[in-house]
């Protein structure tokens, strides 16, 4: 061939990670891919800080433990492709992540996704999820235009979270619950919060 130097392949979204990111609060962390083998034993250790309410929040049931089919589902499961998963932690504490988000293709329909949060109770309120999503949306499986899931009514958190990601739509479930649906904008970047939640 001639004189000029072949164009690399883009890389993968995902091999783009870790990337630096800045809490609201001004902290800095670091965003990587979840679901390596390790991930197990944090996620374990995490549910066992997390709160009654937290779990309830992210579970909607009372969870009193993570079964070997949830951490099956939750680690051994992510692909990278259909089930995309970021892990957050504070970048002075790499080993000890604070918060873990997910997007998960429904197989009925691949333009649709599940997303689920969970974010340690001490670090709540301070951008870990809004730091989270702005790295895991763009990495969404490829084709998916809308998220659907569950969040509880008094969850407010969850609920402004969602809201961040695109125009919602809110239908009771069930006593307590809504189903949430986001139109997901191409690609646009999650605008800052205006200010910590009081
Ligand atoms: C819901 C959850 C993931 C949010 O994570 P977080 O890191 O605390 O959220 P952030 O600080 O990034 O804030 C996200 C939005 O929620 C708002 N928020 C945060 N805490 C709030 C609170 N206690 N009350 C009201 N709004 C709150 C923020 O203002 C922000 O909205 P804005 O961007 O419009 O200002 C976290 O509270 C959590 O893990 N809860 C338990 C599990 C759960 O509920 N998971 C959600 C199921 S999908």
């Amino acid at each position: 061939m001639g004189g000029v130097d072949a164009v690399p392949p883009a890389l993968p979204p995902l091999a783009r990670l870790p990337v630096a990111a800045v809490l609201r609060d001004g902290t800095p962390a670091v965003v990587r891919a979840g679901g390596a083998p390790g991930d197990r034993d944090l996620l374990l250790a995490g549910f066992e800080q997390f709160s009654a309410a937290s779990r309830y929040h992210r579970f909607l049931t009372v969870v009193p433990t993570l079964t070997e089919g949830m951490l099956h589902r939750l680690v051994d499961e992510v692909d990278g492709r259909d089930h995309v998963v970021v892990v957050l932690a504070p970048a002075d504490q790499p080993d000890h992540p604070v918060g873990v988000a997910r997007l998960i293709r429904y197989p009925h329909d691949p333009t649709i996704a599940d997303i689920a949060v969970s974010v340690t109770d001490d670090w709540q309120g301070r951008g870990v999820a809004t730091a989270m999503l702005r790295v895991l949306m763009p990495l969404r499986p490829v084709g998916v235009t809308r998220l659907d899931t569950e969040a509880a009514a008094d969850n407010p958190a969850a609920l402004a979270m969602l809201r961040r990601l695109g125009c919602t739509q809110l239908t009771v479930q069930g006593s307590g619950v809504y189903r949430v649906q986001v139109e997901l904008e191409p690609d646009a970047p999650i605008p800052d919060s205006p200010s910590p939640p009081s």
